[in-house]
C-alpha cells in the first residue's frame, strides 16, 4: 500500500522523487533503506506477516547494495546487506513441489471445532454412529519442509516457498542430526516426500543466542526466526552447527503409502527412522479434541519447543481423498490456535494507507513492543468505525494484540494512562493521496454506510494508480523480478511508468529518453538490463494470472482461476462481459456470468464495472499490443470425460452428498451450475428431482441418474 502519512505528507518529499545528487542524500538513503529493509526484515522472519513481496524485497536489498557499492565510505557492518541470515530467497535454486504445500485453516473457537467434525460428518453423509477417528497432535511453531527419498536415500529437500515452489535446500537439510540419510525398512516406498517441520528447541536457541552474543553475531528474536536464519545459510557449514530438530507429520507426492491412515502413515515414518511427534493422539469426538487441546495448552511451556497450537486430521486416507481440498487448504484438517498474546504500548501515529481499490487503510504506529516474543511497531486499526468506537486516539496506551501469523491489532485503549491533551481521531475525509474526496458508499440494498471509506479519485489518483501497478508486477499477478514497489513509485513519480502498458514499452522508449535509467542513481547498466530482461520474460501471460493482474475488485486468485477456467480465453470472457454490460440483472449475459460456479453478482456487477469502464478498455488495449495472454491450460482434469461441461445436481443423490458430488465434479474440470441452461450439458437427478429435471427435459438436457455420472467420470 501507499503509504501516506497525513501529518507528515507535506513535510518530507519522498527521497525517490529525482535522482540522488550530493553525497549527503546518499548516506541519508543508505540509512532509510537499510531501516527499511530491517523492518521488512522484522515482518517476515519474525511477523511472518510481511508487506511485500519476495520480488520488492529483493529490489530493495538490490538498490542498497548498488548505493552501497557506488558510496563504500557509508556502507556499515551492520548492514542487512552484510546480513548472511537473510539471504535474498533467489540464492538458492527453485523446486516446484509435486504436490503442493499447503496451509491450514484456523479455529479459534470450540465451536469451530465441533463446526469442524460436523461438516466432514456432513460431507461424507456419515451417521451419528459412524465412527469418525481425528488425528491431534501440536502445531510446532518451526518451517515446513518437504523431503524427498528415492530409494529410501534422501534426494533432495525443499522449503514450502509459496506452496508451488520452494528452494532447494538440500545441502543445509544433509547436515540436521536428526533426518537420515536413509530410510530403514521393508516397506520403503520408491518415491515419497516426507514433510514436517524444522524447529529449534528452546534450550537450543538460547545456547545459539549466546553463542551469537560473544561472536558478535546476530541475535535471533525467537527460535522460528533462528531456525529459519540457520537453515537459509548459503554456507552448509553454519547449518550444520545449529542443532535444528525435525517433526515428520505429513506427505506430498508418494508412489506407495505403507498405511490406509493418518496415523499409520506416521508410525511407519517412525519406523523409517522419522522422527514423529510423541504428543500425537487419535480422538474420536469433538469432545475429545477438545480435552487433548487443553491438556496440550497446559503443558505448552515445558514442551521445550515452540507451539502454536495443535492440528486435527482426519485419520481414514479414503475420507481425506473424499473431502479433497478448499482453496489452499484441506477440507480434512484444520489447525486450533491458542489464545493471541497481548501487550501494552503508545500509539504515536494513526498513517491513512491508500490501497488500490482506493480504499483508505488506518494502520497504528506504536512504539515498539514485545508481543509474544516479536517486535511489533506496526498494528491495523481495522477501519474508521473501529477508532471510533474504541475511541482510539494518537497518543493514547493501548493493548496490542498479536495470534500466530495474523497481523497485529489493537484491541482496546487503557483510559487510565489516557493523557488529558488527546483529541478523538478525526478520520480524513479526503483522499491523502490526492485531495479527492473519501467517500462512504451506501450498500443499494441495504442503504447501509460500507465500513471502508474510498478515494473517488479513480484514474486521477496518484496512490491507486501506483497501488494498481504494484499490483499488476506482484508475485501472484505477473510477478515481474526486479520491478518491486519502490521501483513502480520511482518510474511512476519520474513520468516513466503510469500504465501496466508503459511497462513493456519501457525499453524503447528508454533508448530515446533523454536521461536513460542506466544513467541514474541506483540504477547500475546490468540492473537496467536484468530489469528490461524480466520485463520480457512476462510478455506472456496465463489468462488467471493476467484476470488478477488486472486488479478488479472482487477477483482474487481463486475468482480469476474459475473465470479462466469458465472462458478459456480473454477474448471470450471480454465479450461475455460486454455482452452484460447496460443488460441488467435479469438478462441472458449477466445470467450466464452469473451461472459460473463460485462467481455471485457481485463479481459480476465488478466485471461490467470494469469492462465498461472506458479508459479500462483502452488500458487492456494498449496492453494487448504489448503481451500475449495464453489461453487457459488444464491440468490433469482436461482428459476427464467431463473436463470444462456444465453439469447441475438436483434431487437427493445416495452414494455421493451434494457437496462431495459437487468437489469431484470440480476436481475433474466441469462446471457445476445451480439452475438449468441451454449451457448445460449434463443435469444428474437424484430422488424427488422437481423442476430444475423438468427444465432439463424441456430444454432437451441430458438427464443422468447418479450411477450413470458415476459410471461417466469412473472413465477419467
Ligand atoms: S499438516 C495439508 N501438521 O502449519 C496440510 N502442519 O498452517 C499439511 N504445521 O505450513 C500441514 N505443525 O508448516 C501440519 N502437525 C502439523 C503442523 C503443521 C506445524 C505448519 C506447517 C504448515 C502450516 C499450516
Amino acid at each position: 500500500m501507499a503509504k501516506i502519512n497525513k501529518s507528515k505528507a507535506q513535510a518530507k518529499p519522498s527521497p525517490k522523487k529525482k535522482s540522488l545528487v550530493s553525497e549527503g542524500e546518499a548516506a541519508a538513503e543508505i540509512k532509510r533503506l537499510s531501516a527499511e529493509i530491517r523492518r521488512h526484515d522484522a515482518l517476515y522472519y519474525q511477523n511472518d506477516a510481511p508487506e511485500i513481496s519476495d520480488a520488492d524485497y529483493d529490489a530493495l536489498r538490490q538498490q542498497l547494495e548498488t548505493l552501497e557499492r557506488k558510496f563504500p565510505e557509508f556502507a556499515h557492518s551492520e548492514s542487512p546487506t552484510q546480513n548472511v541470515g537473510a539471504a535474498p530467497v533467489s540464492a538458492f535454486g527453485k523446486v516446484r513441489h509435486d504436490v503442493p504445500m499447503l496451509s491450514l485453516s484456523n479455529a479459534f473457537a470450540d465451536d469451530d471445532v465441533a463446526d469442524f467434525t460436523a461438516r466432514i460428518r456432513r460431507f461424507l453423509n456419515l451417521t451419528d454412529t459412524t465412527a469418525l477417528d481425528v488425528v491431534a497432535e501440536p502445531k510446532i511453531d518451526g518451517l515446513s519442509i518437504s523431503i524427498r527419498y528415492e530409494n529410501g536415500q534422501l534426494t533432495q529437500a525443499a522449503t514450502r516457498g509459496d506452496g508451488a515452489e520452494g528452494e532447494n535446500v538440500t545441502a543445509n537439510i544433509k547436515t540436521i542430526k536428526a533426518i537420515p540419510h536413509a530410510l530403514k525398512g521393508q516397506d520403503v516406498p520408491v518415491v515419497i516426500d516426507v514433510r514436517g517441520e524444522i524447529y529449534l528447541s528452546h534450550a537450543d536457541f538460547a545456547a545459539l543466542n549466546t553463542a551469537q552474543e560473544k561472536s558478535g553475531g546476530k541475535i535471533f528474536a525467537n527460535p522460528r526466526n533462528a531456525a529459519a536464519g540457520s537453515l537459509r545459510q548459503l554456507d552448509s557449514s553454519i547449518t550444520a552447527q545449529r542443532p535444528l530438530k525435525f517433526f515428520a507429520y505429513a506427505w506430498g507426492a508418494a508412489s506407495k503409502l505403507p498405511a490406509d491412515s493418518q496415523s499409520g502413515v506416521v508410525d511407519a515414518f517412525k519406523r523409517w527412522g522419522l522422527p514423529v511427534n510423541p504428543l500425537t493422539r487419535v480422538c474420536q469426538s469433538a469432545d475429545e479434541l477438545l480435552d487433548y487441546y487443553r491438556d496440550i495448552d497446559a503443558r505448552r511451556a515445558s514442551l521445550g519447543y515452540d507451539i502454536d497450537g495443535v492440528v486435527y486430521k482426519v485419520n481414514r486416507l479414503d475420507y481425506q481423498e473424499r473431502l479433497g481440498f478448499v482453496s489452499r487448504a484441506p477440507r480434512w484438517a484444520i489447525a486450533h490456535k491458542f489464545a493471541a498474546e497481548r501487550a501494552t504500548t503508545i500509539l504515536r501515529d494513526i498513517e491513512i494507507q491508500v490501497g488500490r481499490t482506493g480504499a483508505l487503510t488506518p494502520v497504528a504506529k506504536l512504539e515498539p513492543v514485545t508481543v509474544g516474543g516479536v517486535v511489533v511497531s506496526n498494528a491495523t486499526l481495522h477501519n474508521e468505525d473501529e477508532i471510533a468506537r474504541k475511541d482510539i486516539r494518537i497518543g493514547d496506551t493501548v493493548v496490542v494484540q498479536r495470534a500466530g501469523d495474523v497481523i497485529p491489532q489493537v484491541v482496546e485503549v487503557v483510559l487510565d494512562k489516557r493523557p488529558k491533551t488527546t483529541k478523538p481521531f478525526k478520520y480524513p475525509e479526503t483522499c491523502p493521496a490526492c485531495g479527492s474526496h473519501a467517500v462512504r458508499d451506501a450498500d443499494e440494498k441495504t442503504g447501509v454506510a460500507d465500513v471502508v471509506r474510498r478515494c473517488t479519485g479513480g484514474l486521477i489518483c496518484p496512490a491507486q494508480a501506483k497501488e494498481r501497478l504494484k499490483h499488476f508486477v506482484s508475485r501472484n499477478a505477473l510477478d515481474i523480478e526486479g520491478l518491486g514497489g519502490e521501483k513502480i513509485e520511482f518510474l511512476f513519480d519520474d513520468d516513466r511508468i503510469k500504465t501496466p502498458a508503459d511497462i513493456f514499452t519501457l525499453k524503447a522508449r528508454d533508448a530515446q529518453h533523454a536521461a536513460p535509467l542506466h544513467t541514474l542513481k541506483g540504477f547500475g547498466k546490468t540492473s537496467v538490463e536484468k530489469l528490461f530482461s524480466a520485463i520480457d520474460a512476462r510478455r506472456t501471460v496465463s489468462l488467471d494470472r493476467f484476470l488478477f493482474a488486472l486488479g478488479i475488485r472482487h477477483i482474487g486468485e481463486t475468482t480469476a482461476k474459475d473465470l479462466a477456467k469458465a472462458y478459456g480465453t480473454f477474448e471470450a470472457l471480454q465479450s461475455a462481459v460486454m455482452a452484460a454490460v447496460g443488460g441488467g440483472k435479469g438478462s441472458e449475459p449477466y445470467q450466464e456470468i452469473d451461472n459460473i460456479e463460485g462467481i455471485g453478482e457481485t463479481v459480476v456487477d465488478a466485471l461490467i464495472g470494469f469492462f465498461g469502464e472506458a479508459h479500462n478498455a483502452e488500458q487492456i488495449g494498449a496492453l494487448l499490443k504489448e503481451i500475449t495472454v495464453a489461453p487457459y491450460v488444464r491440468t490433469a482434469a482436461s482428459k476427464s470425460p467431463v473436463s470444462s461441461k456444465t453439469v447441475v445436481f438436483t434431487g437427493s443423490l445416495t452414494r455421493l452428498t451434494r457437496n462431495e458430488a459437487k468437489a469431484q465434479a470440480e476436481r475433474l474440470g466441469a462446471k457445476v451450475a445451480g439452475s438449468v441452461s441451454k449451457k448445460t450439458d449434463y443435469v444428474v437427478a437424484g430422488a424427488d428431482a422437481g423442476s430444475k429435471l423438468d427444465a432439463a427435459r424441456a430444454l432437451g438436457v441430458t438427464v443422468l441418474t447418479e450411477d450413470e455420472w458415476l459410471d461417466l467420470i469412473s472413465q477419467s
